[in-house]
């Protein structure tokens, strides 16, 4: 008799994105006039790059040829592709060590974040902050890893949890036996963070690279928002950290750079330094297991996407993901600054596409979501959804089109006092 995996019965019926989705459609539903503006997902408004395009209309060309035609490709992604991200996200500046070999193409962040639970030993602790990226606790509870489900929190989990008082930069984990938590086995890191948006310097993210080579952890390091730094000193890649090739993954994405949310593409890169002890005590390499893992479970990255997003690293390429990240800073900059005039607590739009906030209301996230949408026809993605320390705020993204967001703005005004 099939048994189903049991572990789907312990989660919320629907995925944070997903719910919302659902609330603003029962809205639209039953008040199809109103003018409702997205706040919520950060998807990405602006239409793909030109280069983009071109190199993708040319690949499209080739695949109707026998000589350009491409079946089925590397698993790992093109070689083509690989060195180029080798050369211009690292070695351009100054990670020398990163090469193409340590690099898998990815079809988005959001899979490998949750599929590298491939890697993971079964029994392994996670740690992650609070409020957090979904997808991390969520593919957790679907392998079995994450425990019971009580008052909002899993019982395997533990949670570093963020507030405005530490600018929602999490916390280490307690490393003293005294404390009776032992130190997580994997660490999920997001840099510059969503939901808060909060980033962390080369330094702090030091003090994380010292604690999972002292307690051989992993960490799992998501710099999809790695583009939006602004500011110096703060962290784009784990990799400038010296040791970090030594325990931690990193994750990335063209979604948020590139328009790439419709196309899918992204990377993961697994050094080949990366080796972790097993059962019989011989070390095994992350990066041959991750390799056959891909091989058995993916068969790559289309070649027409690829090429897509081996233009981006043309100059023209470049220039036209820098308009994107402006524009959309732009927008993430002004929600900030109306935020903080309204007299919210504030962070993020500052290294981050995204805003996050606490008006001075008591009203809990799902109720300031439902006042929002009722009253201002705005959606956003309500803290609670990440968290239990995300509760009271709500998220807004600067991923709108700079007139929707103008808008969105004027609207917000109307809301004062709360
Ligand atoms: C978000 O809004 O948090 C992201 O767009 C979700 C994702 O990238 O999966």
């Amino acid at each position: 008799m099939f048994i189903p995996n049991i572990n789907f019965s312990k989660m919320p019926p629907s995925y944070l994105f997903s719910e919302v989705a659902r609330r603003v459609s029962a809205y639209r539903s039953h008040h199809p006039s109103v003018d409702i503006i997205r706040m919520d997902i950060g998807d990405v408004s602006l239409p793909l790059p030109e280069p983009v395009v071109h190199a993708m209309t040319k690949a499209v060309a080739d695949m109707g040829t026998y000589a350009g035609f491409h079946g089925y490709g590397p698993e790992q992604g093109y070689g083509f592709l690989r060195e180029k991200i080798a050369e211009a996200d690292y070695a351009a500046r100054g990670i020398t060590h990163i090469t193409p070999e340590d690099i898998f193409i990815s079809d988005g962040a959001k899979s490998d974040c949750g599929n590298l639970g491939d890697l993971f030993g079964h029994n392994v602790r996670i740690a992650v902050a609070d409020p957090v990226y979904p997808v991390y606790v969520d593919a957790n509870v679907i392998d079995g890893r994450a425990g019971t489900l009580e008052h909002g929190r899993w019982s395997n989990i533990t949670y570093l949890p963020g507030s405005f008082d530490n600018g929602f930069l999490p916390p280490l984990p307690a490393e003293d036996a005294a404390s009776g938590s032992p130190a997580p086995d994997v660490i999920y890191l997001c840099s510059p963070g969503n939901p808060t948006g909060a980033a962390m310097t080369v330094s702090q993210l030091k003090e994380w690279v010292d604690y999972a080579l002292r307690h051989r952890s992993l960490i799992i390091f998501d710099s999809a928002y790695e583009a939006y730094v602004t500011e110096e000193g703060v962290a784009r890649s784990i990799y400038e950290v010296e040791g970090a090739e030594r325990c931690a993954i990193e994750v990335r994405s063209f979604s948020k750079t590139a328009g790439f949310t419709g196309v899918r593409c992204g990377y993961t890169v697994v050094p080949a330094t990366l080796t972790y002890p097993g059962e019989d005590g011989e070390e095994m390499s992350l990066q041959k297991m991750w390799l056959r893992r891909q091989c058995t479970k993916f068969n790559g990255v289309g070649y027409i996407v690829q090429r897509g997003a081996e233009a981006l690293y043309t100059p023209e390429g470049q220039k036209a993901v820098r308009r994107h990240i402006d524009a959309y800073m732009a927008n993430a900059k002004a929600l900030r600054a109306s935020l903080l005039k309204h007299g919210c607590q504030v962070t993020g739009g500052v290294n981050s596409p995204y805003v996050w906030f606490k008006p001075q209301s008591d009203l809990d996230s799902w109720q300031l979501f439902d006042l929002l949408l009722d009253r201002l026809h705005l959606t956003s993605t309500p803290g609670a959804g990440f968290g239990e320390a995300g509760n009271g705020c709500i998220r807004f993204t600067g991923f709108n089109t700079s007139d929707n967001t103008q808008e969105a703005i004027r609207r917000i005004s109307d809301l004062w006092p709360i």
